[in-house]
């Protein structure tokens, strides 16, 4: 741990769940706690809760669960040291020189070297391409496309050299090893060659974060050579799912609408032209970290993909992901031309600016790509088209929405507006069920199996410990830490155990801080949030957990019967747990 236990649960417990997840999420009150849409999962009923005494957050829907620490490491793509930075001012607490263990120290400082390694590359792809010589290739091609000096600083783009070896021998004399090279994504190594760049006779692309660190690059080659865009592979420091070319101006840049693009090419004559909010995916399909990443600034996105039939089938893809976040897709219509780098070569920014004004709504889109794989002249063909309108509409659950767009569509395609509307909710159910299934297949829920019923029981006894910490002088005699088979179960109990021996209530939050590992982390706040509410009255809950705990330590004393030594000990230790297992039968329904 980078920080001292009691300096991170310090600022824990003066940081209200509530008012931090609020910044960065919309919550609701709702009985004693707060709830909203889960962000790590889409869904479209609230099933994520923040349990303000408790001072944890739990979805029910994918089992996420944890405290303010590791929310902000899993929304915020914080690591743990950056979101105890980030909550001590909040905190009203200083934070002292951090106090590094060796293996954490190395973890940071290997990504500070992959980021130094791929800014001096950078830095050094750059010098060449601004010398006149080495670097007028790559120069030639940018003024070729179009270019200003302006918008080639401004995108830090750069020239890599033919020789493959020269920016090699650079980044040695700057001090990288061999192996740093090779995991920055620069370098690559074969047996014919040994180490060489992987990008050579190509303009080089760096590809920025929002913090101007670089992750990586697209490099586009010369000519008419395979692949035209060679790209970095992810990397410790490079997440394509989660970032996009351009964002770091775009999410700046006060326009309140994104406008997606397909290329590296797109992004930067449209910032050329002015439209400094255009992004684009990184050589890979739009996802949903993207589109959850562009809703936190701005649901309005305006699609600008090429007018060619993969274009059409990317964005298709992209507004059925843009759709589940709830953001209102555009499309803009660019034809003749291919691209925006093409239409506002050829038509300039003002026309596109109109093209933008006259996007088609994403829903409608959909629905005229559509119709081009049916021949509506043929009246089964025809009936599948609508059937096919039906399915689209009913993807939109605001009642309003789906009430215009019933209108437009039905009043454009002559179609009766009852029989669409019965079509729709039909649809509509289909697409519930699926959608339940996927979820269902999603978080792994199943019947536990015979293997998870002794952890389930574990799971079971443990909460309700923790719930009603007035059962502990009962069986306090009885159990022991060791009594646990699941590793994280024993840990916790341990804890648990010790809080309770010492008249303390276990803190949530705090167990939590204990586990780096977010599956850790949501299992354990299961322990706090799971209600065992159908055993409504007490008697029952009684009779229950006794029977959970006789099961509890028979699991435990059949372990260590297995494992017990055959000597004279061994049996009188046996005999022992055996008696107070006969003892604790006798008493549980008393518990
Ligand atoms: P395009 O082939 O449409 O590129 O691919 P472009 O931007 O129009 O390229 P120019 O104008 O000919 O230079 C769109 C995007 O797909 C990715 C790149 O991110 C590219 O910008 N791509 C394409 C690759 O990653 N690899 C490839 O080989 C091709
Ligand atoms: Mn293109």
């Amino acid at each position: 741990m980078y920080y001292p236990d009691e300096l991170v649960e310090e600022i824990r417990s003066r940081c209200d769940i509530v008012s931090v997840l609020s910044q960065f999420i919309s919550l609701q009150k709702k009985g004693s706690n707060y709830t909203c849409c889960c962000p790590f999962h889409n869904e479209k009923t609230p099933s994520f809760s923040v349990n303000p005494t408790r001072q944890i957050y739990k979805c029910f829907g994918c089992g996420v669960g944890g405290n303010v620490f590791t929310f902000l490491q899993k929304y915020e793509n914080m690591t743990f040291p950056e979101a105890v930075e980030y909550l001590a001012p909040i905190a009203g607490v200083t934070l002292p020189e951090r106090d590094n263990s060796q293996e954490a120290k190395e973890k940071t400082n290997k990504k500070i070297r992959l980021y130094d390694c791929n800014k001096d590359a950078a830095n050094y792809f750059y010098m060449v391409l601004w010398d006149e010589k080495r670097g007028r290739l790559g120069m030639q091609y940018l003024k070729k496309r179009g270019l200003t000096d302006e918008t080639i600083k401004q995108f830090a783009l750069g020239y890599a050299p033919t020789d493959g070896g020269e920016v090699i021998r650079y980044l040695k004399s700057k001090g990288y090893t061999d192996r740093e090279m090779i995991d920055a994504g620069i370098a690559s190594f074969s047996e014919k060659y040994g180490l060489s760049c992987k990008f050579w006779n190509r303009v080089m692309f760096p590809i920025i974060d929002d913090k101007n660190k670089v992750m990586g690059f697209g490099g586009r080659v010369m000519g008419d050579g395979e692949p035209k865009y060679l790209n970095s592979q992810e990397t410790d420091i490079f997440n394509k799912r989660k970032n996009l070319y351009g964002f770091r101006f775009a999410k700046s840049s006060r326009k309140n609408r994104f406008i997606l693009c397909e290329g590296y090419m797109d992004v930067i004559s449209l910032h050329q032209a002015g439209f400094n909010e255009a992004v684009a995916s990184l050589g890979t399909a739009f996802t949903t970290e993207q589109a959850r990443l562009l809703k936190r600034y701005s649901p309005d996105v305006y699609l600008a993909y090429d007018s060619d039939g993969a274009g059409t089938k990317a964005a298709m893809r992209a507004i059925e992901i843009l759709q589940q976040f709830d953001c209102t897709g555009r499309v803009i219509n660019m034809k003749p031309y291919k691209d925006p780098d093409e239409f506002i070569k050829n038509l300039g920014a003002e026309e596109y600016e109109k093209r933008m004004e006259n996007a088609e709504d994403a829903l409608l889109f959909q629905i005229h790509t559509t119709e081009k794989n049916y021949n509506t002249m043929d009246y089964a063909e025809k009936t599948r088209f609508h059937h096919e309108i039906a399915a689209f509409l009913a993807q939109r659950e605001d009642p309003l929405e789906r009430d215009n767009y019933l209108e437009a569509v039905s009043r454009e395609y002559r179609i009766d507006r009852e029989h669409l509307k019965q079509a729709v909710a039909k649809e509509a159910m289909i697409l519930a069920d699926k959608r339940e299934r996927e979820e269902l297949r999603s978080t792994g829920q199943q019947r536990p199996s015979k293997e998870d019923y002794q952890k389930v029981n574990e799971q079971i006894f443990l909460t309700y410990l923790i719930e009603e910490p007035n059962l502990y002088p009962q069986v306090a005699k009885y159990i022991t830490k060791e009594d646990f088979s699941t590793p994280l179960y024993k840990d916790t109990a341990a804890v648990v155990l010790e809080d309770l021996k010492e008249g303390k209530t276990p803190n949530p939050a705090t167990l939590i801080s204990r586990y780096e590992d977010p599956d850790e982390q949501s299992e354990v706040s299961a322990l706090f949030t799971t209600k065992i509410e159908h055993l409504a009255d007490k008697e029952e809950r009684e009779k229950a957990i006794g029977e959970v705990f006789y099961k509890l330590k028979k699991s435990s004393y059949e372990r260590n019967e297995s494992q017990r030594s055959s000597d004279i000990e061994g049996i009188r230790q046996g005999l022992m747990e055996k008696q107070a297992l006969e003892e604790l039968k006798k008493i549980v329904i008393h518990l």
